[in-house]
């Protein structure tokens, strides 16, 4: 299967110039979606792509040399303009660089439509929308395999280390495994139609680089007994199509009972989601977020209202998402 590598060389081969033909033009807009990284069970070596929300970049070619960022909208001015800084300049950079074509002048907009920090792999779908469009722009064919080692570079600078559960979803779309980060091996896995992706965002700050610094580095043979019971059996039910093992394989007994603590009435919403009918509840990537899988679009949507009315009540406002799993990852919207 061509998305199963182990060998990620990325490209050397010099790509044309724009006015040399092979790019489409001079300017282009490109959505990335934002992903479930973790899917519970799989800390750095699971995720998947959902079709809303996720980031846009518009893309224009500059007769000046290097890459500037004119814009960001949607940050209340958290992101940096500064192009050695921000996580979409540098990653294209680093792909420019690989191509040979760090000549060339490229301006980054990046419009933010979704919540920093938030757990949905943000900094990826920037991230993954900037090297999709400088790609599509150059009319480069390169697969997005090799465009991932460039998507980590960012969220190295994101977070401190460069996982691959958000940006390897964020580009490939679907459903996706990281069997191994030395030597990269990626691994798409299928998954049963109707599956329903119930999300919700509370307003609480949980940036990832805390979220992993409160992670234990040593665990228990027999807490690690449980895990990769459960991820086999998580993997085992995508390619079986089978619902029921795939919620009661959706259980972590390493990093949930930590970061847990810093999400409002995670249980009591876990607890909510399951009366309701959810397959499976848990935190999504490194949190705040957190996402139930459900059998239908109603049963999402209940979900997701209850929570939100229960988070309300509280007094801590939310953001709700529902959506299939996104298998066509990024995409040129103009
Ligand atoms: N696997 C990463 C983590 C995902 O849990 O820290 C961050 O979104």
């Amino acid at each position: 299967m061509e998305d199963n590598i182990h060998d990620l060389k990325t490209s050397t081969k010099k790509v044309p110039s724009l006015a040399g033909g092979g790019g489409i033009g001079d300017s282009i807009q490109v959505f990335a979606p934002a992903t479930v990284a973790n899917v519970v069970c799989g800390f750095d070596v699971l995720g998947f792509a959902v079709n809303e929300p996720g980031d846009e970049v518009i893309m224009r070619v500059t007769n000046k040399p290097g890459i500037t960022i004119s814009k960001i909208t949607g940050d209340d001015g958290r992101l940096p303009l500064d192009p050695t800084k921000n996580t979409v300049s540098v990653s294209v950079m680093h792909y420019l660089q690989s191509i040979g074509r760090a000549d060339l002048g490229l301006d980054i907009e990046l419009n933010k439509k979704m919540p920093i920090g938030s757990g949905l792999g943000s900094s990826s779908a920037s991230t993954v929308a900037g090297l999709f469009a400088a790609k599509t722009l150059l009319g480069d064919n390169v697969s997005p395999i090799k465009l991932l080692p460039f998507a980590m570079k960012g969220e190295e600078m994101a977070c401190g280390y460069g996982h691959a559960d958000n940006v390897a979803p964020a580009l490939f779309g679907g459903f996706v495994l990281i069997r191994s980060y030395e030597p990269l091996d990626v691994i798409r896995l299928p998954h049963p139609e109707g599956l329903y992706c119930a999300i919700v965002f509370p307003e609480v700050d949980v940036p990832t680089r805390e979220a992993r610094q409160i992670i234990r580095n040593k665990i228990l043979m027999k807490d690690a007994v449980i895990q990769w019971g459960n991820i086999a059996g998580l993997v085992s039910g995508l390619f079986m199509g089978d619902i029921d093992l795939i919620g009661r394989s959706m259980q972590d007994v390493l990093v949930e009972p930590v970061r847990s603590m810093l999400i409002p009435d995670f249980y009591k919403m876990r607890e909510m989601a399951m009366e309701l009918g959810a397959v499976s509840f848990g935190i999504s990537g490194s949190g705040p977020s957190v996402f139930a899988f459900t059998r239908d679009e109603e049963t999402a949507r209940q979900v997701t209202q209850k929570l939100q009315q229960h988070l309300t009540h509280i007094k801590i406002g939310s953001n709700t998402y529902v959506s299939t799993i996104n298998d066509a990852g990024p995409r040129v919207i103009g």
